[in-house]
């Protein structure tokens, strides 16, 4: 099984940065766990600050994996394009989100990705990308 995870803008800099909302463990820290823990999935890891290198990732895995776990960062709340670049592809999306954003700022409430998404998780920390993967498994078996 073949599962692309993609990360927006900032998500290079989790644990340095407000580590009290975000935790202390790099992403590739805890990717490298995630990793060994699920020797059977192909996983392919993507991070880019720009919006369009996104798009065109989510274009590319979207025909090419079983599934894609997608935490857009900042880019949730204000880009179309990512939206609808979900509802282009063939790929499942499942949207993860490291913190609870209902319970912050309220511009973090609205997403541009939740409805073109098979699923969101939010609030969880880093284990939110563990139970999308598992989501994603049980779907194809
Ligand atoms: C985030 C939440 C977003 O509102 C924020 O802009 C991020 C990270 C999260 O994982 O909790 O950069 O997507």
């Amino acid at each position: 099984m073949k599962i692309a995870i993609i990360n927006g803008p900032n998500l290079n800099l989790l644990g340095k940065r407000e580590t009290g909302i975000y935790g202390d463990s790099s992403f590739e820290a805890f990717f490298d766990r995630l990793r060994k823990k699920y020797p059977e999935v192909s996983f392919h890891y993507f991070q880019s600050n720009v919006e369009g290198e996104l798009v065109n990732e989510i274009q590319r895995a979207g025909f090419e994996y079983d599934g894609i776990i997608l935490n857009p960062a900042a880019y949730t709340h204000t880009s179309v394009a990512i939206g609808d670049a979900i509802a282009a592809i063939k790929a499942p999306v499942v949207e993860v989100h490291i913190s609870n954003v209902h319970a912050r700022e309220d511009f973090r409430k609205f997403s541009h990705v939740s409805a073109k998404a098979a699923g969101s998780i939010f609030g969880l920390g880093l284990k939110g990308y563990e139970l999308a993967l598992q989501y994603l498994i049980s779907k194809e078996s």
